[in-house]
């Protein structure tokens, strides 16, 4: 069984990252999104909150799986029993940091290959934090993010005023 997994923040889940879970999902038999500490990010969403936008928008698909992990996705490859971590490449810009990121998580775990996928043109200018940006200053997400959480989205950021 091949198995793969895409790691990443999500913090939140965008329909550029739905769009490549769509799309990796049809190239294995199994694939795991996880959740996972960036050092570098402080999340706005907790992991579960994070998890459960995952969950409900990925529920068409029956060979996803979410899960969250705290720790080093080179040994949570190892614990799944997974060949390939998939990421998605938007732009040069992405380029650098997730090539250092590959020769690393090969360096820790030479079992497990990076593949990347090219965003869909349509979402290359996307990311979770300029979402988070509009959202703050009461602007639509709804072109933005899976229409399962955009309500979800906008009460939560209500609340935190
Ligand atoms: O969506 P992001 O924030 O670009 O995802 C980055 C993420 C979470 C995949 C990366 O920070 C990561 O792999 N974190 C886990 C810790 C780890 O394994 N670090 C070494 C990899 S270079």
């Amino acid at each position: 069984m091949k198995i793969a997994i895409y790691p990443g923040s999500f913090d939140p889940v965008t329909l550029g990252h739905l769009d490549i879970i769509e799309r990796a999902s049809t190239l294995f038999d199994k694939l795991i999104v996880v959740v996972m500490h960036n050092a570098a990010k402080s999340p706005m969403f907790t992991v579960e909150e994070r998890m459960d936008f995952l969950r409900c928008t990925t529920s068409h698909l029956n060979n996803v799986e979410v899960d969250g992990f705290s720790g080093l996705l080179a040994n949570y490859a190892a614990q799944r029993g997974a060949c390939t971590i998939v990421k998605g490449l938007r732009a040069m810009s992405d380029f650098e940091y997730e090539f250092q990121m590959a020769l690393t998580n090969r360096k820790l775990n030479p079992d497990v290959e990076t593949v990347f996928l090219t965003t869909s043109a349509k979402y290359m200018y996307l990311s979770s934090s300029m979402v988070k940006d509009i959202a703050q200053h009461g602007g639509k997400v709804a072109d933005f993010v899976p229409a399962q959480i955009e309500e979800e989205i906008f009460q939560r950021m209500r609340k935190d005023g």
